[in-house]
């Protein structure tokens, strides 16, 4: 892709739905989304998920892919193609995947130590108490105890497929791994069913509670939909720029968000009951869940062991081809902004990378008397991108969409390669609820920001 054009299409619908399921399903699906669950009210945040999926993330993610193709450009391009005065909106969509690229290549690294200790025959000691908080505080001994290691060799690992070219095909092995990821997560889970306790855990995830509703459980969720969906950073036009004329946008849309949420739901299902079965209410929660819940489970499973390797493996790559298109959109964006040649445009992603994620992965050793609105780095990265950035672009680009250039460019752009049976629903989601929904929570995180308020 030069100057923001592309060059290349996907080949037919199936082509694109992988390729762009291959971004959104990742770690938001597998780490992030069950610890938010748990965190915010089991059944009442999986059903608000659920609700914002098909509005929400079902009207931006096809705004975004429509854009794309209508444009034939990135992000940066795209939105000062249909308008000059406008065009700041895709440089400021294009700052949100260099923000997540680092904290992410730091999980990447965690992913990674517990692949290679399954491998290397070290499960009971990953299961041990207390082994992922020595972990990540840095308390752990020898090179291989170190996640500063870790959270360089998956930033290489990305970079180097990303500087070779191979993407494609680490893609092509990504096609067969995604489906075994999913088969995995099914009979693992149905496997974590007969755990005694187990019901109580499911009735947490799966009985909306209402009780357990607070205005964070719509934050939470909504910052959660943009991340597990790749939307509001630029990506999914992207991904639009390079789909071919004939490919039918909302079924494609629609199945999408179908395979994220349902490894984000799986993925939910497995590790949520966990914590109540296993933990006994001592279990920590927030962003070490899956690591700490699932050593457990994998522990009490004949041939747990390698199990446990084959599944963190196929973690590594849904991880992976993430991160890649992670990494493909800042340097898209530096490309196009810049000019930068794309070797150029790497080293300075390298740059930022290793800062920020340097940051990111001692915030919770060495560098924990430091925090930012009293969040851990990592913490701060994640909840300023999720409840402060995604929402910004969101609603410049609703906003955008709404009232500068009107929904009709997004409408005939769908309409060119099949139908819109949701058309109406959409206009009145891109104009009026999104716009409005998305003010508030962006106003939410801002007093959170400075203090007034804490999510
Ligand atoms: N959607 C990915 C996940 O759920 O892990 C993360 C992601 C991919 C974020 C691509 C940003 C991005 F550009």
């Amino acid at each position: 892709m030069e100057n923001g054009k592309s060059d290349s299409t996907f080949t037919g619908r199936l082509g694109f739905i992988l390729a762009a399921a291959g971004s959104a399903v990742g770690l938001g699906n597998i780490w992030r989304f069950p610890y938010l669950a748990e965190e915010y009210g089991g059944g009442i945040f999986l059903l608000v998920y659920l609700v914002l999926v098909v509005t929400f993330g079902f009207a931006l993610m096809l705004t975004e892919v429509s854009l794309g193709r209508r444009t034939g450009k990135s992000c940066i391009a795209a939105f000062g193609e249909l308008s000059q005065k406008h065009r700041a909106i895709g440089w400021i969509a294009a700052l949100v995947p260099a923000l997540i690229l680092p904290y992410y290549c730091v999980i990447g690294g965690w992913v990674t130590k517990y692949s290679v200790d399954y491998i290397a025959g070290s499960g009971s000691v990953v299961a041990g108490a207390g082994f992922f908080e020595s972990f990540i505080e840095c308390g752990l001994t020898g090179l291989m105890g170190n996640p500063m290691v870790w959270f360089i060799v998956f930033a290489v690992i990305t970079l180097l497929v990303v500087a070779f070219g191979v993407q494609n095909g680490i893609e092509r092995v990504s096609k067969v791994l995604l489906p075994l990821l999913l088969v995995m997560l099914i009979a693992i889970t149905v496997y974590s069913f007969t755990i005694p306790g187990v019901v109580d855990g499911l009735k947490f995830y799966l009985y909306p509670d209402f009780s357990n509703f607070s205005m964070s459980t719509v934050l939470g969720a909504m910052g959660q939909l943009f991340f597990s969906m790749s939307l509001a950073m630029g990506i999914m036009i992207t991904y639009g720029a390079y789909m071919k004329k004939d490919v039918p946008i909302e079924k494609s849309v629609r199945n999408i968000s179908i395979i994220d949420t349902s490894v984000a739901f799986l993925a939910g299902l497995l590790i949520v009951p966990m914590v109540i079965v296993l933990g006994g209410g001592s279990m920590n929660s927030g962003p070490g869940l899956m690591f700490e819940t699932l050593p457990l489970v994998f522990e009490t499973m004949p041939g747990g062991h390698v199990i446990a390797a084959v599944f963190f493996i196929l973690v590594f790559f849904a991880a992976l081809t993430s991160s890649i298109s992670i990494a493909e959109a800042v340097i898209l964006a530096l490309k196009d902004r810049f000019n930068l040649d794309r070797m150029k445009a790497i080293a300075v992603v390298a740059v930022i990378t290793l800062v920020l994620g340097t940051l990111s992965c001692l915030g919770y050793g060495p560098l924990d008397s430091i925090t930012i609105i009293g969040k851990p780095f990592l913490d701060f990265f994640d909840f300023f991108v999720n409840y402060i950035m995604m929402p910004l672009v969101a609603v410049m680009t609703c906003l955008f969409i709404g009232f500068v250039v009107k929904p009709k460019v997004i409408i005939d752009e769908v309409k060119l390669s099949g139908d819109f049976a949701w058309e109406k629903p959409y206009v009145i989601l891109v104009k009026w609820v999104c716009p409005v929904c998305l003010i508030l929570i962006l106003m939410t995180g801002l007093l959170d920001l400075f203090g007034v308020f804490t999510l």
